[in-house]
């Protein structure tokens, strides 16, 4: 059993041997060093911030929380497996039953819950109670939203979203927003405000660890929200309180909610940040909306969840990318591309290099799988389509079919004007519209010749069994 709230999960992965306590940190600088730090050290536990600086002792924050694959499965009720690798499969089955039953879980309204028994209002609004950290040193302020889910409405048709965008403390009542164009909370707050209206806006700072993955992930849910999604995984509804102020449904379970309204045709400088590129790759200090904060509800002692971003990969890399990848292949074998092997975002690369390993069937076949995935796929620079031979998600059998299958005149074709994001570094900023060119690497056997390809030097499973057998305790094999 998975418990539903952000306590309940803790007290579970400390049972699991996966949580470490620190105390003393401070919110400046350490909290964001030590958890880059930790996320370089093999198996790294969640880590559970107390007694910051500056702050009462009881009052938390938590990192790394999705960091592990144990974890990660754990929070999204599937079997533990021991690496990101063995997931996909599991994730990818998962993922068709999930999304079945989005309308099954819908969100349930209830009136009360753990988020209501603090409340502060206007004047009283001080989120300076909360120790948001400052993450890294170049950072232009302290971020208090990372791991957050940040809970819009739209305007017309009163669908929900909740997405994960960064949320900068400007002031004691005011936090900035940095959306990203075409995300929906953007979509829909710009509704808004090309009514000349203010976008009402809630922010949960502290959540079960499940919502928050479904807030930063791309789920394909319209007209179901992300409380949905969450609600399909776990098999049981979220639970939602109608916030007084917005309407806004927040989750009733949540350590801290503040809610507000961001007013049109106004901007505040935000950033810089570093991002998830690994670079402080926006524009300097660009002006971007805000939400006036009205009010905030949190339980005693709240817990916030912080990711802060960092060169990849970094605390959000695996969770993502997998959830993506499944996804991807799912959408691949519906676009009719038969025989897809395996499918992995690079571990560093990330969005920016995608790998799909296929077993050529046909002439052609390398290329449709590299034109199918460019659909819906939004910020991507290298996608590579390799035999079956190549694990995907392993980088030097990848960049072994790189180097000795492709001859790079016929095999890179190169799309120009594609997609991309503000963030991207190789983006020139200021930045109006983000392009991106995509290079496509077949970087299969050429299928005409490939049975007449070298043959890879390969040891035979008997011989491996034969050279363990006998030389096995004089390597350590
Ligand atoms: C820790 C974290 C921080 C993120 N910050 C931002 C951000 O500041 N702006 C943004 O547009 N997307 C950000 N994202 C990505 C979005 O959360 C993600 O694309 C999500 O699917 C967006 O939801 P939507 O599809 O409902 O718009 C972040 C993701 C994570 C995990």
């Amino acid at each position: 059993m998975v418990s539903t709230t952000l306590r309940g999960w803790l007290q579970e992965i400390e049972n699991m041997g996966e949580l470490q306590v620190i105390e003393g940190a401070d919110w400046d600088l350490e909290i964001g060093g030590l958890s880059e730090k930790n996320i370089r050290r093999h198996n790294a536990p969640a880590l559970f911030f107390k007694k910051i600086k500056d702050y009462p002792g009881e009052y938390g924050i938590v990192t790394c929380s999705l960091t592990s694959p144990g974890r990660f499965a754990h929070t999204f009720h599937l079997p533990v497996r021991d690496t990101w690798r063995d997931l996909l499969e599991i994730v990818r089955e998962k993922y068709r039953t999930w999304q079945k039953g989005l309308d099954e879980y819908a969100p349930v309204e209830v009136k009360d819950g753990e988020v209501m028994e603090n409340v502060s209002s206007g004047e009283n609004v001080n989120l300076y109670e909360f120790p948001a950290p400052r993450w890294h040193e170049l950072d232009g302020g302290r971020y208090i939203g990372t791991g957050c889910s940040i809970i819009t409405r739209d305007p017309d048709t009163k669908e929900i979203n909740l997405g994960t965008y960064r949320t900068m403390l400007h002031d004691k009542n005011t936090v900035g927003l940095h959306v990203t164009p075409g995300r929906h909370a953007r979509n829909q707050y710009e509704k808004y405000y090309l009514k000349g209206e203010k976008a009402p806006v809630a922010i949960c700072l502290g959540q079960h660890p499940l919502l928050f993955a479904s807030s930063a992930s791309e789920v394909p849910h319209e007209p179901r929200s992300e409380y949905h999604f969450a609600g399909a995984v776990r098999g049981e509804p979220v639970k939602v309180i109608r916030e007084e102020i917005t309407g806004l449904l927040v989750p009733a379970e949540a350590e801290i909610v503040i809610a507000g309204w961001s007013p049109p045709g106004k901007v505040r400088k935000e950033g810089p940040f570093g991002e998830f590129t690994g670079y402080y790759s926006g524009a300097e200090d660009t002006p971007q909306p805000f939400i006036n904060i009205e009010r905030v509800y949190y339980r005693s002692n709240p817990i916030m969840v912080g990711v802060p971003p960092n060169r990849p990969p970094d605390e959000r890399s695996h969770f993502m990318d997998l959830i993506r990848a499944a996804r991807l292949y799912n959408d691949l074998i519906a676009a009719g591309v038969p025989d897809v092997k395996g499918v992995w975002f690079s571990d560093v690369g990330r969005q920016l290099l995608l790998v799909i390993s296929i077993k050529q069937r046909y002439a052609g076949h390398a290329r449709q799988a590299l034109l199918a995935s460019c659909l819906g796929y939004t910020f991507g620079r290298y996608i590579m389509v390799v035999d079956e031979d190549i694990d995907p998600s392993n980088t030097d059998e990848v960049l072994w079919a790189l180097c000795t299958r492709t001859d790079p005149a016929r095999d890179i074709d190169i799309l120009r004007e594609m997609r991309s994001i503000a963030l991207d570094p190789v983006v020139p900023k200021p930045v109006d519209s983000p392009f991106t060119s995509r290079a496509l690497i077949n970087a299969c056997k050429p299928y005409e010749w490939k049975d007449r390809f070298p043959g890879a030097i390969k040891m035979s499973r008997e011989l491996e069994e034969k050279t363990r057998q006998k030389w096995g305790k004089t390597l350590n094999l």
